[in-house]
C-alpha cells in the first residue's frame, strides 16, 4: 500500500520524507492557501522535493480550461498528477488528458458511480473522500469497497486513493479493502507509529538493560 501526505507544507513533507516510507503527496487549493505562498512557487518546490507522484489541482471548471491548466502543470515535472474535479466537464477533460498521456487524479469522489466514470475516462487515480462521507452519516469505507469491487470486476487500472481520512481506522479499513493508496494529514500518519504497549515495553527493556553489567 502506498502512503501519500495530504499537504502543501514543505516542513511537513520533509518530516515525512525522512521516514523513508512516503510514496507521494497530494495538494488542493485549500492546502496551497494555508501556506500563504504563491501557487507556482510552492508546487515547483514540492515537485522537486518529492520523488513520487505529486497531485496538483486545476481550478478551471470547463473541460477546455482544465486541459489547458493540466498541460501547463504537467510541464513542472514528470511526477505531476493533475487533480480534476469529478464533474461532467472533468470527465470530458480526463478523456482528453488520458489520450495525451497526462496522469490524472479524479477528486471529490463521493460515489462508486462517479468512480466508474472516472475509470472509463482512463483516470490514473480516483480520490473518494471517506471522512466527508462519514461526516454526513454515510460510510466512506463502504463506498471505497464498492469502487474496489467494480474495478476488480472489469480490470480497470485506475488506483484508489482513500482521501479525507480523519483517523487511523480509515487507513486500516482502506488497507483491508485493498485500496492502493491512502493520502493523509501528517498528524494522522504519526498516530500510526504509536501504541501504549510499545512505549511501556520499551521503557521496561531499557530499565532492565541499565541493570546489565557493562
Ligand atoms: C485529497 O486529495 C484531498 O486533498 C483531501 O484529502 C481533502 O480532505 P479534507 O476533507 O481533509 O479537506
Amino acid at each position: 500500500m502506498e502512503l501519500f501526505l495530504d499537504t502543501a507544507k514543505i516542513d511537513e513533507i520533509r518530516r515525512a520524507l525522512d521516514w523513508g516510507i512516503l510514496d507521494g503527496v497530494t495538494t488542493n487549493p485549500t492546502h496551497i492557501a494555508a501556506t500563504g505562498r504563491r501557487f507556482r512557487e510552492v508546487v515547483e518546490e514540492i515537485c522537486a522535493l518529492v520523488p513520487g507522484p505529486v497531485s496538483l489541482e486545476v481550478v478551471g471548471t470547463t473541460a477546455d480550461q482544465m486541459v489547458a491548466e493540466a498541460q501547463d502543470l504537467a510541464r513542472i515535472g514528470p511526477n505531476v498528477v493533475v487533480k480534476i474535479p469529478t464533474i461532467e466537464e472533468g470527465i470530458k477533460a480526463t478523456t482528453r488528458l488520458t489520450q495525451m498521456g497526462i496522469k490524472t487524479n479524479l477528486t471529490l469522489v463521493f460515489s462508486a458511480a462517479q468512480a466508474l466514470l472516472a475509470a472509463k475516462a482512463g483516470a490514473t487515480y480516483v480520490s473518494p473522500f471517506v471522512g466527508r462521507l462519514d461526516g454526513i452519516g454515510h460510510s466512506g469505507s463502504e463506498v471505497v469497497g464498492q469502487i474496489k469491487t467494480i474495478y476488480d470486476n472489469y480490470g480497470y487500472d485506475t488506483k484508489i486513493i482513500v482521501a479525507a481520512v480523519r483517523h487511523p481506522m480509515h487507513i486500516l479499513e482502506a488497507a483491508l479493502i485493498g485500496a492502493q493508496v491512502v493520502t493523509s494529514r501528517l498528524d494522522i500518519l504519526e498516530q500510526l507509529f504509536h501504541h501504549p504497549m510499545t512505549d511501556a515495553g520499551l521503557e521496561q527493556f531499557l530499565a532492565d538493560w541499565a541493570k546489565v553489567p557493562q
